[in-house]
């Protein structure tokens, strides 16, 4: 992907649906831009969040990424309804796929992905800062999943990862009402962790950007994939997950540095090893 020194065009999308910013620095926004749709993700705008992604993942310097949106009124208001009005199952179940690779590579890239949201995150908006580490919206936030009035379900993974964050009930009455509730309710609910005035948001998650991109990169990576990957195990694999993650940052460079620089009372330097 190209974005040297900032903005650029991403590999396997349109990069004008998803721009990518990194000024060369270890924290990364994507923004996706369609805001004369309200973001609305149809197959371009997947795939160009899916090569967006791809190509950060394969950025050993990219430390964090914020996902968020384009325009004063929307993070996602949902998948594009205009093209999916007349698709048949098969084309369907092919739109959602191309979603499911982007949650995977959300998951599986060693930087964690923050939301921020500061309008609607609707349907499929709604899911794709589920496929986030964690959310942090704006006052003017609106989430839901309104696929029920429309005559589907949720089909970008909101029927299993809302319930694995909220919790079943709370995410079913959501799942069978299509009700949109507010940033205080979504924060009531654990749906997102800090609600912020609209000028306020992006200062601030950039501000946790960079405390994340300030540590050990190795030890951020290793909880990412044991907080994840721990999350769908029994817990006696879990934890046997964590123990192989923590010895196995003994020995590296970073955990040599990190615990001499806190013998010798003195900031570490990382270098990612
Ligand atoms: N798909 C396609 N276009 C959309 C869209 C969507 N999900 N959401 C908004 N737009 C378009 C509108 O059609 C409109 O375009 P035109 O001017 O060309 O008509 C433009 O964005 C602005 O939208 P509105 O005029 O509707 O703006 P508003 O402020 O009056 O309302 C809103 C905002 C309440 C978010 C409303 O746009 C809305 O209800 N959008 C749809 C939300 C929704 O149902 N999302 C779920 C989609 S289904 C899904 O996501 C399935 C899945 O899991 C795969």
């Amino acid at each position: 992907m190209s974005q040297a020194g900032g903005g650029g065009s991403v590999a396997g999308g349109d990069g004008t649906l998803a721009l990518v910013e990194n000024a060369g620095g270890p924290v990364a926004t994507v923004t996706v831009n369609r805001p004369a749709a309200l973001n609305a993700l149809d197959a371009a705008t997947l795939n160009a969040l899916l090569g967006a992604f791809t190509g950060l993942a394969a950025e050993p310097g990219v430390r964090c990424v914020i996902l968020t949106g384009g325009g004063d009124k929307a993070f996602v208001a949902g998948a594009d309804i205009k093209s999916m009005a007349a698709m048949t199952p098969a084309e369907a179940g092919a739109l959602a796929a191309i979603s499911h690779r982007l949650g995977e590579v959300m998951a599986g890239m060693p930087a964690p992905a923050i939301a921020a949201v500061g309008g609607f995150a609707l349907g499929g908006g709604c899911e794709l800062a589920l496929y986030c580490d964690f959310i942090y919206a704006s006052r003017t936030a609106k989430f839901g999943l309104p696929e029920v009035g429309l005559g589907v379900i949720p089909g970008l993974g909101g029927t299993q990862r809302l319930p694995r964050r909220v919790g079943l009930a709370r995410a079913s009455e959501l799942l069978f009402t299509g009700a949109v509730i507010d940033a205080d309710e979504a924060l009531r609910i654990g749906l997102v962790n800090a609600v912020f005035e609209p000028a306020a948001l992006l200062p601030r998650v950039r501000a946790v950007a960079d405390a994340i991109a300030s540590r050990a990169p190795l030890a951020v990576a290793a909880a990412k994939r044991a907080a994840r990957e721990g999350a769908e195990l029994p817990l006696a694999a879990a934890i046997e997950h964590e123990r192989a993650l923590f010895s196995g940052l003994f020995g590296t460079a970073d955990q040599r540095e990190g615990m001499r620089a806190f013998v010798e009372k003195r900031p570490a330097a990382w270098s990612g090893r």
